[in-house]
C-alpha cells in the first residue's frame, strides 16, 4: 500500500495488541489517518493508549463489528482505504464457557467487515487493504516436533480457534470469490504490557506480586511459542505495506517454552525484583485440572515472512521478559484498573472449581 494520505480503520484498537498497533501507526505515520473502533469490552481499555489520543492523526470511535448496519454506516462516513481487523474476543478459558460471544464477533463481526469493505470497494479495489489479524491456534495442536507452515490443514480445537478459523476462511473466500483484496496472518503467543490479566504472562505477574496461587494447568507441560508483542506490530506492518495480496504470513518468536519452565522463570525474575529470597514464588505454583481440549504445543515456522519481507524477532525473550515484568511492577495503577469490578467475578468463577 503506497504511504500518501490514507484512512485505515483499526478493529479492537484499545486491546492488547491493538493498542501497541494503533500507537505504532500513529506515530510512525503521520499522513495516515487512524480510526480505531473498538466496543470496549472488559478486554478494551482506553489508557492503553493515554499517550497518543490527542494526536491529530488519530480518532476512536466506540462501535460493534457484530452491528453490520453501524460497519456499513463507519465506511459511508470514512472511506477506509485500509482495514487492520484485529476486535475478538481472544481468550481461550473464557471460549470454553461462553462460545456464543465469539461466534458472534469473531465470525460475524467479522463477515460484516468483509461485507462492508467489499460494497465500498467493489469499483475501486486499487491500493485497498483488508487485513485479518488471526492465530497460530487455527493450525490444532501439535505433537513433541513440527512446526506450523502457512500450508498445514486448519484443524481448531477450541470455540476460540474454530472461531478464528472460521474467519480465516471467510476472508480467504471474500479474496478468491469476490477478488477483495485481503492478507492474514497468523501469530503465536504474545506478550507485552497493556496485555489482560486473564491470559498466562500477567496473570501470574499479578498473582506473585500479591502472593496469590499460580494455577498451573494439568502438568504444566503444554508448549507456546513466545514473541515480543511490537515483534508482531512490525510483521503486520511490513505484510500490509508489502506482503503480497491473498497471501498469509505465518508470524512466531522460534522461542518454544514449556509452561512451567517459563512459570519458574517467571518467579525467579519477580523474586530478585521484589527482593524475596530465591525460591520464595516458585511455592505458589498450584497444579489444578487441566484446560479442556488443551493443545498441547504450538511452534511457528516464520520462514515464509522472513524470506520474503525480511521480517524477525528484534528481542530476546529473556530480556523482552524482564522489560515486561518492570512495566507490570511499574505500572500498578493500570492493573488494579483493569483487576477491578466484573475481573473479580471472572476469576472466582475460573479458578474457583480449578
Ligand atoms: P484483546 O482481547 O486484548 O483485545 C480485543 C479488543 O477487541 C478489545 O479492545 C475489545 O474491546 C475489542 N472487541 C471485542 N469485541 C468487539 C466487538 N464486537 N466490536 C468491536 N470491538 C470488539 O485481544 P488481543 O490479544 O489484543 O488480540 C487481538 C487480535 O490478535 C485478535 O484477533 C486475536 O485473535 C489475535 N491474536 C492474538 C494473539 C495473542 O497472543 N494475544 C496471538 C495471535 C493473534
Ligand atoms: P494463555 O495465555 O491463555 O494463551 P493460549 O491458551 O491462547 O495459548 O495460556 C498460555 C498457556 O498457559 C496455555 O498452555 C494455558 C496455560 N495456562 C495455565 O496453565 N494457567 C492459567 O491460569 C492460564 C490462564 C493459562
Amino acid at each position: 500500500m503506497e504511504k500518501t494520505k490514507k484512512t485505515i480503520m483499526v478493529t479492537g484498537g484499545a486491546g492488547f495488541i491493538g493498542s501497541h498497533l494503533v500507537r505504532h501507526f500513529v506515530n510512525k505515520y503521520p499522513e495516515y489517518r487512524i480510526v480505531n473502533v473498538d466496543k470496549l469490552t472488559y478486554a478494551g481499555n482506553l489508557a492503553n493508549l493515554k499517550d497518543i489520543e490527542d494526536k491529530p492523526n488519530y480518532k476512536f470511535v466506540k462501535a460493534d463489528i457484530v452491528n453490520a448496519e453501524e460497519m456499513q454506516q463507519l465506511f459511508d462516513v470514512y472511506r477506509f482505504d485500509g482495514v487492520i481487523h484485529l476486535a475478538a474476543e481472544s481468550h481461550v478459558d473464557r471460549s470454553i464457557a461462553n462460545p456464543n460471544a465469539f461466534i458472534y464477533t469473531n465470525i460475524v463481526g467479522t463477515a460484516n467487515l468483509l461485507n462492508a469493505a467489499r460494497f465500498h470497494w467493489k469499483d475501486n479495489p486499487e491500493g485497498k487493504v483488508f487485513y485479518h489479524v488471526s492465530t497460530d491456534e487455527v493450525y490444532g495442536s501439535l505433537g513433541e516436533t513440527g512446526f506450523f507452515t502457512e500450508e498445514t490443514s486448519y484443524d481448531p480445537r477450541s470455540p476460540y480457534s474454530a472461531s478464528k478459523a472460521s474467519s480465516d476462511h471467510l476472508v480467504r473466500a471474500y479474496f478468491h470469490t469476490f477478488g477483495l483484496p485481503v492478507k492474514i496472518s497468523n501469530c503465536s503467543n504474545n506478550y507485552g504490557s497493556y496485555q489482560f490479566p486473564e491470559k498466562l504472562i500477567p496473570l501470574f505477574i499479578n498473582n506473585i506480586q500479591h502472593n496469590k496461587p499460580l494455577p498451573v494447568y494439568g502438568k504444566g507441560e503444554n508448549i507456546r511459542d513466545w514473541l515480543w508483542v511490537v515483534d508482531h506490530v512490525r510483521a503486520i506492518d511490513e505484510i500490509f505495506h508489502r506482503g503480497q495480496t491473498g497471501e498469509t504470513y505465518n508470524i512466531g518468536g522460534n522461542n518454544e517454552w514449556k509452561n512451567i519452565d517459563l512459570i519458574r522463570l517467571m518467579c525467579s525474575i519477580m523474586d530478585r525484583k521484589l527482593g524475596r529470597d530465591a525460591g520464595t514464588s516458585e511455592k505458589l505454583i498450584t497444579y489444578v485440572k487441566d484446560r479442556a481440549g488443551h493443545d498441547l504445543r504450538y511452534a511457528i515456522d516464520s520462514s515464509k515472512l522472513q524470506k520474503e519481507l525480511g521480517w524477525k524477532p528484534s528481542l530476546q525473550f529473556e530480556e523482552g521478559l524482564e522489560k515486561t515484568v518492570d512495566w507490570y511492577l511499574e505500572n500498578t495503577e493500570w492493573l488494579e484498573n483493569v483487576t477491578s469490578g466484573d475481573y473479580k467475578k471472572y476469576y472466582e468463577e475460573q479458578y474457583v472449581n480449578r
